[in-house]
């Protein structure tokens, strides 16, 4: 008789123990997830505040000098004048490190960092990059290639860049990020007072 009467008052026991246990979980259960809705339309106001836009990149000029090929080896020195385009209002861009190559066909042919700079908002940066190929060896048929279009007045590049940047909102510095762009099929010409056909960059975060 005695056993079962215990056994029930032990239950007993335990449920009015486990009771304001499970609606403490259920209270910090609340808790994080209202915290985790809030913390998500801050972001979501943010966002729709700050209105992130892509950055814009185009090549306005490009000019090569010294060129010479021998025994399938190149010497060049090209200059892009690179224009960078910041459409944000309420975003500027650190740009901590800054690599441009060149590129026949996908062969790379000349590399330069530019410095480091601080591009506020809304703000149009044209940089100048100056690149030397010196006696890079090319494959036959890119030699050929680009001795052919040598005689034709004009060589085609590609020019890549690669930075590091983090955007700045307020006063905010958020995190870094690489920003990769490509600006296909340059069109740079050895006649001189030839006007420059624009280059427009694809971007690729
Ligand atoms: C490139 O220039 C270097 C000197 O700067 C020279 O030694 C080399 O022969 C040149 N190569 C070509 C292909 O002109
Ligand atoms: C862009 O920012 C640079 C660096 O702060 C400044 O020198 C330049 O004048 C600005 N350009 C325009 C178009 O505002």
């Amino acid at each position: 008789m005695r056993r079962p009467a215990n056994t029930t008052a032990q239950q007993q026991q335990q449920q009015q123990a486990a009771r304001p246990k499970s609606s403490l979980l259920r209270l910090v259960i609340f808790a994080v997830v209202g915290l985790i809705v809030l913390l998500g339309l801050a972001v979501l106001i943010a966002w729709l505040i700050v209105k992130p836009k892509r950055l814009v990149y185009t090549i306005e000029d490009a000019s090569i000098r010294n060129f010479n090929i021998q025994n399938d080896h190149l010497n060049s020195s090209f200059r892009f004048d690179f224009r960078a385009y910041n459409p944000n209002k309420r975003m500027s861009v650190y740009y901590d490190a800054v690599e441009v190559s060149t590129a026949f066909d996908g062969q790379t042919v000349a590399f330069n960092t530019l410095p480091p700079f601080h591009q506020p908002k809304r703000n149009v940066t044209v940089l100048e990059a100056r690149l030397e190929a010196r006696d890079v060896a090319l494959s036959k048929s890119l030699s050929k290639d680009v001795r052919a279009q040598r005689a034709d007045g004009e060589v085609k590049v590609n020019v890549r860049i690669r930075a590091r940047i983090r955007f700045k909102v307020g006063v905010i510095k958020l995190r870094h990020q690489t920003v990769k762009v490509l600006c296909p099929a340059v069109p740079v010409s050895f006649r001189s007072g030839q006007t420059f056909q624009k280059t427009e960059c694809d971007l690729d975060y």
